[in-house]
């Protein structure tokens, strides 16, 4: 399963894209209010830096808004996704944009029957929601499992995006589900790291390092 960092903040992107483990960028339009920047402006600052898959979210919801939106977004960079709604004119934009093959990201998934729909619009990937489904009581993991079932069963290439990861058991759980990424905030990530076994590992290193008789 590959990172992606869902953040418009260009600070957290350079961050985390110097751990070597960043392929891509997710934004949605509450990630880039928080940021009170101009949206192209910041996509082409991070697609500048990041070569994988950078997504871009339309906010018309009407299927010519959509296109339009989508286009300009497009001509950013080559590396710019394409992010629609899972609407019927979400689906109609992805259908022509996979036909003029441009990337799309098809996002607030909730349900199998939505993924398998996107895909066969022509998405290039699919964002189960996790951890909405988590906060109303689903649990948002069986989506991506079964997602990925079907989409195994049917020889399908959209990838799976677990997206709305809020802790790191949701990334080890989306790895094992068969996700293809994982795109999560980078206080995950710098979860990720931690473990006490590694800290104590560290300090009982350096402490009998420095303890040494000095042969230099
Ligand atoms: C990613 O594409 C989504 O925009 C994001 O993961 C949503 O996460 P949230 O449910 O924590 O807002």
């Amino acid at each position: 399963m590959k990172f992606f960092i869902d953040t418009a903040n260009f600070e957290e992107i350079k961050e985390a894209h110097a751990w070597g483990i960043v392929s891509g960028v997710t934004t949605n339009p509450s990630l880039v209010a928080k940021e009170n920047i101009s949206f192209h402006d910041r996509l082409r600052e991070i697609t500048a830096l990041v070569e994988g898959s950078v997504s871009a979210e339309v906010i018309a919801l009407d299927v010519e808004g959509m296109i339009k939106e989508g286009r300009e977004l497009a001509e950013i960079a080559p590396n710019i996704t394409v992010k629609l709604p899972m609407t019927p004119d979400g689906l109609a934009a992805c259908s022509v944009f996979s036909k003029e093959g441009i990337k799309t990201n098809i996002t607030l998934i909730f349900s199998a029957n939505q993924a398998l729909l996107a895909a066969r619009a022509g998405a290039t990937y699919v964002s189960p929601f996790v951890g909405r489904l988590d906060d109303i009581g689903h649990n948002g993991m069986d989506l991506v499992s079964t997602i990925a079932q079907i989409f195994e069963i049917h020889n399908i290439d959209t990838e799976i995006i677990a997206a709305s990861i809020r802790h790191p058991q949701h990334v080890t759980d989306a790895a094992l589900q068969g996700a293809h990424i994982g795109t999560m905030p980078i206080n995950v990530m710098k979860q990720m790291f931690k473990h006490p076994l590694t800290d104590k590992g560290i300090d009982a290193f350096l402490a009998d390092w420095n303890s040494r008789k000095s042969a230099e």
